[in-house]
């Protein structure tokens, strides 16, 4: 009888401690870590970030290294193709938009809301804008990244080019990402 308290009593004391051991890793576990939604919010915004450095480091490649005339192909030109194509794949969408208000091509005007609103923003002075937003019940990153004249080349094709500030930004690229929650 003796051995049978003593022994439920150490089951029941065992049972406590992993209880509390249980309880306090939860509460560890949770300091200071966000709420899974951000978690998500931050993983496409750094989805965005390497888009960016991979999409603007090949742009400038490319007009470094093939083109040479104002005839040739233009990366602008090249990559609306290759934006096409990975929108189509599902990815996410991308597109070259204008902030000088004399674009190459009219279609890359900044649409209105959410583009018209970052570009605002990027010609103020920031370097990127983001807006989370709900589409069928399904949430994504909208995102724009500052395009300054990296090169002297740029004023070849876009001639209202040559009297924008040093640094400023003459467009954006814009994504739209899906958020993976
Ligand atoms: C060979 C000519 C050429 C050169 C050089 C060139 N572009 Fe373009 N760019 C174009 C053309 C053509 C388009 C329009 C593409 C389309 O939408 O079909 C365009 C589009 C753009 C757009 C979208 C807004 C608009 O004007 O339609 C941006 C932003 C842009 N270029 C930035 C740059 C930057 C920055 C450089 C230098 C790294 C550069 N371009 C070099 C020809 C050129």
């Amino acid at each position: 009888m003796v051995k049978r308290v003593l022994v439920s009593g150490v089951i029941l004391g065992a049972f406590l401690a992993l209880l509390s051991t249980i309880v306090s890793n939860q509460g560890t576990a949770e300091e200071g870590k966000k709420n899974p939604q951000d978690l998500a919010v931050e993983r496409s915004r750094r989805e965005v970030r390497m888009l960016d450095d991979i999409y603007k480091t090949a742009v400038v490649l490319v007009t470094e290294h093939y083109v040479k005339t104002d005839s040739d192909l233009a990366a602008g030109s090249a990559f609306k193709v290759l934006f096409e194509s990975i929108a189509k794949k599902g990815w996410h969408e991308a597109r070259l938009v204008d902030a000088t208000g004399h674009p190459y091509s009219d279609l890359n005007l900044p649409k209105e809301g959410f583009e018209k609103k970052a570009i605002a923003e990027l010609l103020a002075g920031k370097p990127s804008y983001d807006q989370v937003i709900t589409e069928d019940g399904k949430r994504y990153l909208v995102a724009a990244t500052a395009i300054p004249v990296v090169m002297e080349k740029c004023i070849m094709c876009h001639e209202n080019y040559r009297n924008v500030e040093k640094g400023k930004a003459i467009g954006a690229i814009s994504y739209k990402v899906p958020i993976q929650e």
